[in-house]
C-alpha cells in the first residue's frame, strides 16, 4: 500500500517524517537510514535538528546510506553528494561521519563502486527507512526512466532532463555530471520502509504516475508501488494530479491513533 499524506507546507512535511524517523532511533539506537540528497530532504534534516537541538537523543550510533553520487566530482567538491551529506545531514544532526556511507564516485573504480556498496548495504543489516525525492522524469535515486525493477547499486547515465533540472547547483549546465552511482529499484525496494516527499507543480505530474499510474520503469518511482510500506508526503501543489485525492485525507484525518507514519 501506499499512504499518501498531504501537508500544508515543507516544514509541516519536514516535521512529519523527522518525528518519525525519532521514534525509529528511540526504538532501534542503531538504526540505518537511507539519505536522499537534493532539495527535498532539507526539510526534514533541519526539522531533524531542531528536534534534537531542543530534545536531545543519542544518535552516535545511527548509520546511513546515501541514494547516490555523482561519479567524477572529487568528494571535497562542494556538490558532491558526499559533501552535501556531510554539510546538510552529518554535520548539523551531530552524526558520526564514520557511520555515515556515500557511494565511492571515483572515476578509476566507478565498475565496482555498486558491488561494494551493496555488500556494505547487507552487512549492515539492510536499510530501515529511506527518504527520497522524486525527480521531474519520475527518477527516485538516479534511476532513469526504463531502469529495472530489479537493479542493485551501479552506475547510471543522467537523462539531459535531470542534468538539466541539477545545473542550478553548478557553474554551467556543462559541469553537470553525465554518470552516477545510485542504489537500484531493488536496491530502493528492500529498504523496510520508503519515504518519498515531494514539493511543487513540477512534481506533479512525476507524483501522479508514481502512484495511480501502471507500475512501469518509464516511471521509475512507480516501483514504490510494489512496496508493503511506503508513504508518499506531497505538499498541495505535488498532490494536484492525483485522481483519488478526496479519499487519501479521508484515510489520513480517520487513521487509527497505533498506526503512526
Ligand atoms: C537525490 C536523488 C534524486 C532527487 C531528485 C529530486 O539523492 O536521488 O532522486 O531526490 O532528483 O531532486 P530535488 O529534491 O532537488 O527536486
Amino acid at each position: 500500500v501506499t499512504e499518501v499524506i498531504v501537508v500544508g507546507s515543507q516544514a509541516e512535511a519536514g516535521e512529519l517524517v523527522a518525528r518519525s524517523i525519532l521514534r525509529l532511533i528511540g526504538k532501534k539506537p542503531d538504526a540505518v537510514l537511507g539519505l536522499a540528497t537534493g532539495s527535498t530532504p532539507l526539510p526534514v534534516y533541519h526539522a531533524l535538528a531542531g528536534l534534537l537541538a531542543a530534545n536531545p537523543v543519542d544518535v552516535s550510533r545511527v548509520r546511513g546510506f546515501a541514494l547516490d553520487e555523482y561519479v567524477g566530482l572529487a568528494p571535497e567538491n562542494p556538490q558532491s553528494y558526499r559533501s552535501i551529506i556531510t554539510r546538510e545531514v552529518v554535520e548539523p544532526l551531530g552524526l558520526n561521519p564514520a557511520l555515515i556511507q556515500v557511494p565511492n564516485g571515483a572515476e578509476a573504480t566507478a565498475e565496482h563502486a555498486g558491488e561494494e556498496y551493496e555488500r556494505a548495504i547487507v552487512a549492515a543489516g539492510g536499510i530501515d527507512v529511506q527518504l527520497l525525492g522524486i525527480g521531474t522524469d519520475g527518477h527516485i535515486g538516479f534511476n532513469e526512466p526504463g531502469s529495472s525493477f530489479e537493479s542493485l547499486t551501479r552506475v547510471k547515465t543522467l537523462t539531459r532532463q535531470t542534468r538539466e533540472d541539477n545545473a542550478r547547483f553548478f557553474p554551467s549546465p556543462a559541469d553537470v555530471p553525465v554518470h552516477c552511482v545510485t542504489q537500484g529499484l531493488g536496491t530502493i525496494r528492500r529498504a523496510r520502509r520508503l519515504l518519498l516527499l515531494a514539493f511543487g507543480e513540477g512534481k506533479a505530474r512525476a507524483v501522479a504516475g508514481a502512484v495511480e499510474g501502471p507500475v512501469t520503469a518509464s516511471n521509475p518511482a512507480s516501483a514504490i508501488q510494489l512496496h508493503p510500506k511506503a508513504a508518499v508526503i506531497l505538499d498541495e501543489a505535488a498532490a494536484s494530479q492525483l485522481a483519488n485525492l478526496d479519499y487519501y485525507r479521508f484515510v489520513w484525518d480517520n487513521k487509527p491513533p497505533w498506526q503512526q507514519l
